[in-house]
């Protein structure tokens, strides 16, 4: 059973299906985070990893942002880099400086000696989050669960920190193919693993964000991504779930994506929504792409530039709005609020 309450006639999930809505179903990349008060209000009290690590506190934060703005799917509270650790990665947070793995792992010895990760074990506060969260929401939003794509974790893993300007992780994988290879293989067996209890837990989708894949050329995403992200959601396909695939400034791979097996594909603002769906058909639904500083802009132009997205996918396939990345800490929740009202045409 996916899911304990029956969330098919979420909207969310019907346009993850192919269905084409008038008004679409919307929900934003980081919708619970630091541009909202009730979140920082949390985070005064509580560290980053305390929220993600402690159920309530990431079930309170989770449904933080589906109470204000109603919210067509909540994703879960976490982030990609929380499976890591009990690999044996060792992962802070600083203070406004993003995430760092410290040692990083670059050799073939290094990677030999990252454990494989039983989910109920070693995550069950995520899959405890998960359960408690699907109980608390209202049974038409959907809620997704997510997991890192093995080319971006391992990306972290090597690099240890902010990926610039990707040097340690293509070293690996021009130099090392062996060391590269086991890496992928590892990240791949927990992301299964992993997605298939966030599933079971209750989450009534998934999400793979391959955040970093967008500094391959087609070539190396073909040899070096594309052969584990399909594995993943060739293992998936019988949970019978949409299964929603992310890469930050891959427009360059849209025909590569496709061959990925995910239902949903979820494109940044660099791409055009029609340009997309002549390549991906309407067999694939598509979710995106407003540029997420449109909405530090005035409310003239939000209304324009959101406009301009629904003109382009409304009435052509499958299609879930939302931001082409992460929504910035410092949006006015004005604009927010700006952009659901064009989109679900409250004026
Ligand atoms: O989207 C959501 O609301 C769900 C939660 C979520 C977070 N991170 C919370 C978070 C999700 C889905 C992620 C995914 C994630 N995390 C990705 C892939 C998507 C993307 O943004 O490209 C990546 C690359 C990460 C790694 C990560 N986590 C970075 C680079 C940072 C620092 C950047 C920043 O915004 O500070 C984080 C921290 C993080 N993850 C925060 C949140 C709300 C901010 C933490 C805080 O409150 O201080």
């Amino acid at each position: 059973m996916a899911s304990i309450i029956d969330t098919k006639e979420s909207k969310y999930i019907k346009a993850c299906r192919g269905d084409n809505m008038k008004v679409p179903p919307v929900w934003l990349m980081r919708q619970a985070g630091r541009y909202l008060p009730e979140y920082r209000a949390v985070r005064q009290k509580h560290e980053f990893l305390e929220i993600c690590n402690n159920p309530e506190l990431a079930c309170e934060v989770t449904l933080q942002p589906i109470r204000r703005f109603g919210f067509d799917a909540a994703i879960l509270f976490s982030d990609i880099l929380i499976p890591l650790v009990p690999m044996g990665a060792n992962l802070t947070f600083g203070n406004g400086e993003g995430p760092r793995i410290n040692p990083p792992f670059r050799s073939l010895a290094e990677i030999e000696k990252l454990r494989s990760v039983d989910p109920r074990e070693d995550l069950g506060f995520v899959l405890e989050s998960i359960r408690m969260i699907r109980r608390e929401l209202p049974a038409e939003v959907a809620l997704i669960g997510f997991c890192g794509a093995p080319f971006t974790l391992a990306t972290y893993m090597v690099e240890g920190g902010k990926p610039n300007p990707f040097a340690n992780i293509k070293a690996l994988m021009y130099k090392d193919p062996r060391a590269f290879a086991l890496l992928g293989d590892k990240l791949k067996n927990m992301v299964r693993i992993y997605l298939r209890e966030m599933v079971d837990s209750g989450a009534d989708a998934i999400q793979l964000f391959d955040t970093w894949a967008g500094t391959l050329h087609s070539s190396d995403f073909k040899t070096n991504v594309l052969p584990f992200v399909k594995e993943i959601f060739g293992d998936l396909r019988d949970l019978n779930v949409p299964m929603t695939y992310f890469v930050h400034n891959g427009s360059h791979l849209l025909r590569d994506i496709k061959e990925t097996g995910c239902n949903v594909v979820s494109l940044d603002w660099r791409c055009s929504l029609s340009n997309a769906r002549k390549i991906f058909g309407k067999e694939m639904a598509l979710q995106g792409n407003l540029d997420p500083t449109v909405l530090l802009g005035d409310e003239k132009t939000i209304r324009k530039k959101v406009r301009g997205i629904l003109d382009e996918a409304v009435g052509n396939g499958g299609f879930i709005f939302n931001l082409g990345h992460g929504i910035l800490p410092m949006t006015p929740i004005s604009s927010v609020e700006i952009m659901l009202d064009e989109i679900r045409g409250a004026k």
